[in-house]
């Protein structure tokens, strides 16, 4: 028995790579079935078709309204059977519409110690910058659970990265992508399907 999973992506891919990688190491009670990404041209697709997995695109412009949007998001998901999803570089917000029909059963990784340098408008290198600038000395990596507040729902794994003299916001990016982000991100995965499956069975 293994738990489905739909990763969601916007970009490069370099999480849903960590993932994919994982497989039959650190995932293993998890299945990586689907790839949706709301962006037509994201490298992350690529990625997905190389590891033989199933993709979808849906772009939000392409919907008269948010719901709608989300509607579709949310057909694709039950019409692949899918229990988790994982946010890693989706960079859309769901609202509570969506978010309240998948309690507990949404992952989103974000590159800062939560609660620093979240919420609406703090997203991939923007982040970083905003940790170079405030001069903290230490940042990291954040796996949470999804609900209607951005980057507010319960943490579920952390993990500090130190801020080097010199550094830009790409290399803090690269840094805390490879000491936490990449590392993080599988094991909080594989803990959750772990959760959902021990679940099932006392059900
Ligand atoms: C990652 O650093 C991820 O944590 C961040 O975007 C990057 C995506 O990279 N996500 C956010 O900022 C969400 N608030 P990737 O496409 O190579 O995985």
């Amino acid at each position: 028995m293994s738990v489905n999973i739909a990763v969601l992506v916007s970009g490069g891919g370099t999480n849903l790579q960590a993932l994919l990688d994982a497989r039959g190491s650190v995932l293993n009670s998890g299945r990586i079935a689907l790839v949706i990404s709301n962006n037509p041209t994201a490298y992350a697709l690529e990625r997905a078709k190389r590891a033989g997995i199933d993709t979808a695109v849906v772009v939000k412009k392409d919907f008269p309204t948010q719901a709608a949007f989300e509607d579709r998001l949310h057909g694709i998901l039950r019409e692949h059977g899918i229990d988790l999803l994982i946010l890693a570089g989706f960079m859309t917000i769901l609202t509570e519409g969506f978010t309240s029909r998948w309690p507990r059963r949404i992952l989103n990784v974000h590159p800062s110690l939560i609660p620093s340098f979240c919420g609406a408008g703090f997203y991939g290198l923007r982040v970083h910058q905003a940790a170079l600038e405030y001069g903290v000395k230490v940042t990291g990596a954040t796996v949470h659970f999804v609900n209607e507040i951005p980057d507010g729902g319960e943490i579920i794994a952390q993990k500090a990265v130190d801020i080097l003299p010199g550094d830009t916001p790409e290399r803090l990016q690269r840094r805390v992508m490879e000491q936490a982000e990449w590392i993080l991100l599988p094991q909080a995965a594989e803990q959750v399907c772990r959760e959902l499956l021990s679940a099932k069975a006392a059900d």
